[in-house]
Formats: C-alpha cells, structure tokens, sequence
C-alpha cells in the first residue's frame, strides 16, 4: 500500500512539539501553547525549543545578546541580495540568501549557534530586501531592541508601538514550530543526510514557499476587504457558501476543534489592540461565518485556523501581504533548526521506497 504525502507515517520520534487535532491543543517540550504566549517572550520560547527547558535569567540574557550580535548583514551578504532581480519574490530571495550564508563554519554535526545565527539574520535579510524595493535606506538593526521589536523597527524605520511588538510577537510564538509539516520534515531529511545547517534550512525555506503551505493569509484579507466594502458579512459569507466557495481562514486538516492558536492570537489581540478597526471586523465575521458554516456544512466543525488571525494581525500592525509568508519563516526557523538539532542526535538518512509502475522493456526490443 503506498502512503500518498506520507500521510499517517510516523517518520520520528520527537520531544520538540505535541499536536492533538481532536482536542484542539498544541505542546511546545510539554507546555500548553496558550499559557507559553500568555507568560514567555520569543526569545524564551526559542530557548525551550532550542535546549528542551525554559532559561533561567541569565540565559535569556545570553541567548539575547547572541541574537543581536548575529544579526548584522555582511557585505558579501547585501552584494548577493544587490545582485537579485528586481522582480524576484521575497521568499527566493530568503532562500537564495540564506544559501549564501553557507560556509566551513557550518559542517557537520550543526550546533545551536548555528540555529541562533540564522534565527537572527532572516528578520535583516527581510527588511534588507523590502528597503530595496520600497527605494528607502536600510535600516540597520539596532542593539536596543529584542528580536521581535528590531524586525518591526527594521521594517518601519521607527520604534514600534508596544501593542504591536506584542501582537507581533504573539503571532511569531504561536508559528515557532508545528510538528512534523512538509518544511520541518524538508529540513529533516536533508540533515540527516549529514549535510550541514544552512542547507537543511534552505531546503525548508524553498518547501515553505509554495502556497500549499506557507499559506496565503492574502486570502483573508480579501475576504475581510470584501466584507468591509459590502457593508455586510452575512450577506457576503452567505453567497460564498451558497456558491459552494471555501471561506479563507476557516477548517484545517489536523484540527478538527478550535486551532488553539487562533484562540491565543484572538486572544492575545483582543487584550492588546483593543477597538482596532480589523479585529473587530474579523471577530464579527469569525462569529458569522461560524454560524453560516454550521447552517451549509453541518457536522464538518469548521472554526477559524491560524490564518484568519494571523491576517488580522498583520492588518492591526500595517504589514503589507508580500511580508506575511516571509514572516511565518522568520518565527519557523527556530523548529526547522530545533528539528535539524534532534535529527542529528539520533540519525538515520530518510530513504523511503517507491513502487514502479513503468514498463520493461527487453533488450532485444531496443536493438531493433
Ligand atoms: N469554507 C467552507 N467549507 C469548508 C471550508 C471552508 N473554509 N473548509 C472545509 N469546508 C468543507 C468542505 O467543502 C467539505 O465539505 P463537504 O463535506 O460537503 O465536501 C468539508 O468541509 C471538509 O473539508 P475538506 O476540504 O475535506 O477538509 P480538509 O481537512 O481536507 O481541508 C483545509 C482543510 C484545506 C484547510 C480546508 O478547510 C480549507 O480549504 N480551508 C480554507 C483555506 C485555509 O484557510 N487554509 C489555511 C489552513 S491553516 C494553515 O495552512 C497554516
């Protein structure tokens, strides 16, 4: 019987991430995601990602300044991103970028350095491209901020409000890491090829890319748009069901309950931003969309997946769509690189089999 995408192979064991799509929960090294956003920063939760246990103090402390000593672009770096056409989309751009990074420093076996390194230059490299093509200066992370606050004060050119490095953070946590998904299990099976960091986490920008899974959180914001201009979500959702048309943002494949990090993003939201304009529109469609769904789906426990508040967010802090993917990557570095990590505790190269199905030919046929 051959397993179409791998779907229900067990591939690995791990310690790193716990998903159970019935009871809507997601586990980072055994801690409930909901009270890890509620309590840590992304520094923290890279840690426990990282090393398997929360940091004490003075190893936040460490683990931050690692961070931002990391997080200057080389020469050769910026000349390599100069050099990409104009038109080329920011996630090639990443992965070209990332690529280049590579060097002697990076054999084998990779070590939680390299994870800090790369975790640290994505948020330049995206704001290094988008000065580019916005025609502004970049500018150069400063040592003042953390690593979510310096991305937003990269992209913006000025410091960020306090509701939005928290929003944005939230957001970063909840996307750290998500068990076995096609990038993570990418990355995975390019290191255990014992082949080093840099690669592993180009192979995995290069699998996020594509829209089957970086997702397109675009598409709630059409969905949001629409309604805004409408005037009325019922009216909208209504004649998308009735069109047999998906809503955006709405079902997942492994949950079949709430996606705990909706709530935590809604959540998060809710307390931080207050009366934003776009939370309010999104809560109002989540509820009417709810509804709506279990009125022409019955039975099929359709609820909001991350997208849908990811794409409120990123509209409350004034994102532009071309960053929201690249973004998701910027926070999924920490498990493709805490993956990588455990990968080469215990390896053994991916080699699965295929079926042929193709036809044989005799010899004596060619000759003829
Ligand atoms: N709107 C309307 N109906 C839906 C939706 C939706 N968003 N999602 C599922 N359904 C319906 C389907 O039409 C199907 O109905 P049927 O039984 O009458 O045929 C039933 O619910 C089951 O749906 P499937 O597509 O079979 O569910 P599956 O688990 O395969 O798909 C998926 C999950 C792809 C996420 C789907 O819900 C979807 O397309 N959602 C919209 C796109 C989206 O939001 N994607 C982001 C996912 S989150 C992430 O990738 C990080």
């Amino acid at each position: 019987m051959i397993a179409k995408g791998l779907k229900g192979i067990v591939a690995a064991e791990t310690t790193i991430s716990h998903i159970d799509g019935n009871e809507g929960r997601l586990v980072y090294r055994g801690y409930e995601i909901g009270d890890i956003t509620s309590r840590y920063s992304f520094e923290e939760t890279s840690y426990l990602l990282w090393y398997g246990v929360f940091p004490d103090d003075k190893q936040v402390k460490h683990l931050t300044s690692e961070l931002k000593k990391n997080r200057s672009l080389s020469t050769h770096m910026k000349n390599v991103i100069d050099q990409l056409p104009k038109d080329m989309d920011m996630m090639s751009v990443i992965r070209t970028a990332v690529s280049a990074e590579g060097s002697s420093a990076y054999g084998w076996k990779p070590d939680v350095t390299q994870a800090i390194r790369l975790t640290a230059l994505l948020p330049s490299i995206i704001a290094y491209r988008n000065s580019q093509l916005e025609g502004k200066s970049f500018v150069e992370p400063s040592d003042e901020f953390d690593h979510v606050e310096n991305y937003l004060y990269m992209l913006k050119g000025e410091r960020p409000s306090k509701a939005h490095v928290q929003a944005l953070e939230t957001y970063m946590i909840l996307t750290l890491e998500h068990g076995m998904n096609a990038s993570t299990f990418s990355a995975r099976v390019t290191a255990s090829t014992e082949s080093d960091m840099v690669s592993a986490v180009t192979s995995a920008v290069g699998t996020m890319k594509g829209p089957l899974h970086g997702g397109a959180p675009s598409g709630v914001i059409n969905l949001l748009d629409e309604i805004a201009a409408d005037g009325s979500a019922e009216a909208v959702i209504r004649r998308k069901l009735k069109n047999g048309e998906k809503l955006m943002g709405f079902g997942h494949r492994v949950y079949k309950t709430h996606d705990p990090r909706a709530i935590a993003l809604k959540a998060k939201l809710q307390g931080l931003v207050g009366s934003d304009e776009w939370l309010d529109l999104a809560i109002e469609v989540e509820e009417k969309a709810v509804e709506l769904l279990a009125e022409f789906k019955p039975g099929r426990s359709l609820y909001t997946n991350v997208e849908f508040y990811a794409a409120a967010i990123m509209k409350a802090i004034s994102m532009e769509s071309t960053l929201f993917t690249p973004t998701f990557t910027a926070s999924r570095v920490v498990g493709w690189t805490a993956h990588v990590l455990e990968q080469a505790e215990d390896n053994t190269i991916y080699r699965p089999q295929s079926d042929y199905i193709g036809k044989f030919v005799k010899h004596s046929a060619i000759q003829s």
